[in-house]
């Protein structure tokens, strides 16, 4: 067959691109390539309605959108966030740059999202929001959530970088918290060329703020820019000046046009890309079933999962191979990268300096020495699939 990368099994590029975008962002680099402009609008109110939220304000990517939400919160030096070990760095990096403790709470072993049944304990009198991560696609056990966060009264953030598209008992991923962060980097599933992210909410007030500090707390679009008008007596020729107001200082996270047109495209083709997905996960599952020591996806009922990653443990005494032989055999004899998602944050020099040690989540600990993730994504072919699952098989003990 053609190259592995050829058929899909790479890890890079989550998304595909065609000429309709390639026809999008024609048309407003001819427009002059604009910052946040009538695209960045009209993209913000279409993901809003399909997730089903009153606002959306689209980012330059998706640990802005985290870190917009934390500054919303009004997150603060001594406040304390919660999270999950098992995630990328942005989501526990949005409150720590904001000054604020990060504390961690272990993962389930099924579906290595942040385990319910350990929350309450970890929250604190300072804990002043919880950012469930909607891992490898599929929506944390939100009802269980939400019910232990609102009996204290704090706010969820909706870590959906993974889940565009899914959805948990019928609502959609990041419209069941106070906000929900969405990334467009290029390896996900929706993708607004290589970098981008959104935040959507039903709060007016979060939403305000969030407006506002995206773009150093002056509205460059939406209820029009807030100008005042300099007072007239300094400015005795008569000469009328105007001139910009900042309500506090804020940050550019703005996203331009012409990703927005592309993101645009990409939200009407995401959930064709997701059903994508969903078969080749399918594929996977039937083709790898019945190999001894592999642990494959878990699916929680009530989940729409949208396989951003296709999680699998090995038993290395029951396949045959460790994580790291199979990792280096699979890239090095037959083509195809796996991953590595995630090594636990409180094993990360960053996380150690912060008081964490090796063994406090032992689930996640698990998942860092036994977990892959295999190549998913909406260009995968028959062949590439059938490639990747024969190449277990030979691999199998
Ligand atoms: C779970 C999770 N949260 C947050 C982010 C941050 O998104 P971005 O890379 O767009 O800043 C990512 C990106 O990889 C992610 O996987």
């Amino acid at each position: 067959m053609a190259t592995p990368i050829q058929h899909g099994l790479e890890i890079k590029f989550g998304s595909e691109y065609g000429p309709e975008e390639e026809q999008a962002v024609l048309e407003i680099i001819r427009k002059g390539a604009p910052t946040s402009g009538d695209a960045c609008i009209a993209f913000e109110e279409e993901f809003a309605a399909y997730c089903g939220t009153k606002h959306a304000r689209v980012v330059s990517n998706g640990t802005a959108a985290l870190f917009m939400s934390m500054a919303a919160l009004d997150i603060r030096p001594g406040d304390h966030v919660i999270t999950t070990p098992m995630t990328w760095i942005a989501t526990a990096a949005a409150p720590a740059t904001l000054g604020a403790d990060v504390g961690f709470v272990d993962v389930d072993p099924k579906t290595f999202n942040l385990d319910p049944n350990l929350l309450e304990a970890a929250i604190t009198p300072k804990t002043k929001a919880i950012i469930p991560v909607h891992l490898y696609g599929q929506c944390c056990d939100m009802d269980a959530i939400l019910a232990i966060a609102n009996k204290h009264g704090i706010p969820v953030v909706e870590d959906a970088c993974h889940t565009a598209g899914g959805a948990y008992k019928g609502r959609k991923a990041g419209s069941m918290g106070i906000t929900g962060c969405f990334s467009f980097h290029e390896q996900k599933n929706m993708s607004t060329l290589g970098e981008g992210g959104v935040v959507v909410t039903n709060d007016a007030e979060i939403f305000e703020r969030i407006a506002l500090y995206r773009s150093h707390c002056t509205r460059v679009y939406g209820k029009s820019t807030k100008y005042c008008q300099l007072d007239e007596a300094k400015f005795p020729q008569g000469k009328r000046f105007w001139w910009q107001d900042f309500d506090d200082v804020g940050y550019n996270f703005r996203m331009t046009d012409v990703q927005a047109a592309v993101g645009r495209v990409q939200l009407r083709k995401l959930d064709a890309m997701n059903d994508r997905r969903r078969e080749s996960a399918a594929i996977m599952t039937e083709g790898l079933k019945d190999i001894p020591g592999l642990t494959l996806p878990h699916t929680d009922p009530g989940c729409h999962h949208v396989y951003h990653l296709y999680p699998v443990v090995i038993d290395p005494e029951v396949f045959g191979l460790t994580k790291e032989d199979l990792v280096h055999t699979m890239y090095h004899e037959k083509g195809i990268k796996l991953g590595t998602h995630y090594i636990p944050l409180h094993w990360s020099t960053a996380f150690q300096k912060r008081g964490f040690k090796r063994g406090q989540f032992p689930v996640a600990e698990m998942a860092a020495e036994r977990l892959v993730t295999l190549p998913i994504n909406p260009r995968q072919t028959q062949e590439g699939l059938d490639y990747l699952i024969a190449c277990f098989h030979e691999l199998a003990k």
